[in-house]
């Protein structure tokens, strides 16, 4: 991985285009990479991760487990991990600001070895993102968590022993830093209210092939038999749900017919379903093949963004953009951040229709002809995929800043754009 440092001072200029055509692929997903990689703490051995994408996030991850003593080479997306020195069990603020899953190395950290010293992650722009949950469950296992100078010290002499955890709310990163802390632990671990996300299975299944012994994962309950120590292994990280849903909107908006390769079909159910309501046509042309044009007419829709396997609230933004183009009026609730809607007011930049009331959470889409292009921003990554939708799908040019952003979880996107006839650039801001 060529590691990679955000540019924040980048625009992305987009031409309007809706005659894209062509074939797009999607890379492996950058939410079951990162705990996968995280994962590599847990044994001495070595670890062969496939297709892992090479994302400004799956970099940030690399660096932090450089930094704990995993040496790493990368080469076409194949990535392998093994603790080559002295461990050093902490995760600074400089990674943790810059990306929350580094939350993932806390539970793998005290398993393995009994302590760790993880900053806490602050906010970001969707939300409050507390990691209590996280911190609650491993004190039921045992752990003597302290805060001090913004670091969580968490401990665990004598290691963590198995018990019940029922999660008061459903969280993707608290399952899996739990899992990943109760594969070492002494004793039976019984996850209830677990997260059923398919990278929560995915990472499920490459601890079971290093050796873990779980049951459950992708249900509601996952168990967990603790077991001595784990082994080497070799993993193919799956496809990234989230990108083929943005690419789908893409086609759908832009497209004069766009072959997605590598299109989870089995993983974005209900998000199929709702753009077939919506009046897009999604071909399935092989396994994982599907063709999809640009909808004649686009019918409006009411959303609400839920857990796996309801529609997710890492593709709310992008639909937003579609919604923006039906006949009639639509409606999203945002059920998973408090503040979610920050695409809304650059979406009405370019001339969409939208009212939040973000008292209930609640998007109020009025379908309008056309948007027209405009100078906007990028305020989080599922908003900046939105921003470029829409920079393609409006009339006239489009400058996004803050780009940064989208570059944290869609690999060589820029490429896979311009193959299918798309026009964009990248300039530094106010030249
Ligand atoms: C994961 O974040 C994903 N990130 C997010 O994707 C995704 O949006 C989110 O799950 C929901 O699907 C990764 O997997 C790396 P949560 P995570 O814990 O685990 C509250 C993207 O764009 N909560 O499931 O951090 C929390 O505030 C990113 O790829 C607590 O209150 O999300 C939220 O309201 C964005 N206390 C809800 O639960 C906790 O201890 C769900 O959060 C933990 C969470």
């Amino acid at each position: 991985m060529n590691i990679k440092t955000e540019n924040k001072g980048e625009v992305l200029v987009i031409k309007g285009n809706r005659n894209l055509k062509g074939k797009l692929y999607v890379s492996g997903a950058k939410n079951a990479a990162l705990p996968n990689m995280a994962a590599s703490i847990l044994t001495d051995e070595y670890l062969i991760l496939e297709n892992v994408p090479d994302l400004l996030d799956t970099n940030t991850m690399l660096k932090l487990l450089n930094d704990i003593g995993i040496k790493s080479i990368y080469q076409d997306n194949r990535l392998l991990l093994k603790f080559e020195n002295q461990p050093n069990l902490s995760a600074s603020y400089d990674y943790v600001s810059k990306m929350r899953a580094s939350i993932l190395v806390l539970g793998p950290m005290l398993t393995r070895f009994g302590y760790a010293r993880v900053a806490l992650p602050g906010g970001c722009a969707i939300g409050s993102r507390p990691v209590d949950l996280h911190l609650k469950a491993l004190q039921k296992m045992g752990a003597q968590i302290t805060l001090k100078e913004g670091d969580i010290i968490a401990k665990a002499p004598n290691g963590l022993k198995g018990t019940k955890i029922t999660f008061e709310k459903i969280t993707v990163t608290g399952t899996e830093n739990i899992m990943m802390a109760a594969v070492l632990a002494k004793g039976k671990t019984i996850i209830k209210n677990a997260a059923k996300e398919p990278e929560v299975s995915d990472l499920a299944n490459l601890l079971i092939k290093m050796g873990a012994k779980i049951e459950g994962a992708g249900s509601d309950t996952i168990v967990i038999e603790g077991v001595k120590s784990l082994g080497k292994a070799r993993h193919a990280v799956i496809p990234d749900r989230i990108e083929a849903g943005t690419f789908a909107v893409l086609s759908a908006l832009c497209g004069e017919g766009i072959t997605i390769e590598n299109y989870p079909f089995e993983y974005l159910e209900c998000f199929n379903e709702t753009l077939n309501n919506i009046g897009v046509d999604i071909v399935k042309i092989g396994k994982n093949t599907a063709f999809i044009k640009k909808a004649k007419n686009l019918k409006p829709a009411s959303i609400e963004t839920k857990e796996y396997p309801y529609f997710p609230t890492d593709l709310q933004a992008q639909i937003m953009v579609l919604l923006s183009f039906a006949s009639g009026t639509s409606k999203i609730k945002e059920n998973i951040f408090e503040n979610r809607f920050m695409h809304a007011d650059e979406l009405n930049r370019l001339g969409a229709n939208i009212k939040v009331d973000s008292k209930n959470n609640i998007a109020v889409i009025k379908g309008v002809q056309k948007l027209e292009g405009a100078k906007v921003k990028a305020t989080d990554l599922r908003a900046s995929a939105a921003m470029v939708i829409a920079g393609l799908a409006a009339e006239g040019t489009t400058e996004i800043e803050d780009i940064y952003h989208l570059y944290r979880g869609y690999e060589y996107i820029d490429e896979k754009l311009k193959n299918i006839g798309a026009e964009l650039e990248k300039r530094i801001k106010g030249q």
